[in-house]
């Protein structure tokens, strides 16, 4: 997949919060010194049940919010490395409340809303997360809207999540640019009828499941210049 020269007719971008704009793994390299070389283990561990447990909790129709299966996804992660350690338990979520922005995201968004783009988060993560993540990064007031799946009560991908973008913005599907770096996240919000370019930033290989995005970039950098309004 290449990303396209230009996506034309898009008056909104839309951004995925964790992985996309902010850098999960900052999380744990933050608590570095309590936990030497098993952060970036612990780090994986973390992340990837987290998001096993938000699609099993939809399947379940067990919905919780984000800040209880992102703790509860932290446990396990440390129970199984051998880590009781309920301090920095409260530490490493704490310090999820102050994930650092990846570099280039604050330019970008000043570029994009240079030209006029709407903005907007779409997040599985609580408003107060998603609030805490961008006014620690300085980019809260670069957003239109800061949309959480708390608004439908169930996580990503069901498609009732994706509809939050043009239902706030007041915008049809078409005119939004969806951008995640998790893929599952890109392909599901194509397959709801979104434009959307994957942030690749990790060399992924494609998904197989439906819909395969507009185009694919290695960062977010290149952004403001591939939409136009
Ligand atoms: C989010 C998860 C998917 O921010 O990273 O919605």
């Amino acid at each position: 997949m290449t990303p396209p020269p230009h996506l034309d007719q898009v008056s909104a971008c839309v951004f995925d919060a964790y992985g996309t704009l902010f850098d999960i793994s900052s999380v744990a390299r933050g608590a570095q010194d309590a936990l030497g070389e098993r952060w970036q283990v612990l780090s994986d561990l973390w992340r990837s049940k987290q998001l096993q447990y938000t699609w099993l909790r939809g399947l379940a129709g067990q919905h919780a919010d984000f800040w209880q299966v992102t703790g509860e996804a932290l446990d396990f992660a440390m129970a199984s490395l051998g880590l009781e350690d309920p301090a920095l338990h409260r530490r490493l979520m704490d310090l999820y409340l102050h994930i650092s922005a990846y570099p280039e995201v604050p330019a970008m968004l000043a570029r994009l809303k240079a030209k006029g783009m709407k903005l907007a988060i779409l997040s599985n993560g609580t408003p107060a997360m998603l609030a805490a993540a961008a006014s620690n990064a300085g980019i809260a007031d670069r957003f239109d809207a800061i949309l959480s799946v708390e608004q439908v009560g169930v996580f990503k991908p069901h498609p009732s999540v994706y509809q939050l973008a043009p239902t706030h913005l007041g915008l049809p599907k078409e005119s939004i640019c969806f951008l995640s770096s998790n893929s599952w996240d890109a392909w599901s919000a194509k397959a709801f009828g979104l434009r959307v370019l994957w942030c690749n930033r990790f060399g992924q290989v494609p998904e197989r499941i439906p819909a395969t995005p507009d185009g694919e970039v290695t960062d977010l950098s290149t952004l403001p210049d591939l939409v136009t309004i």
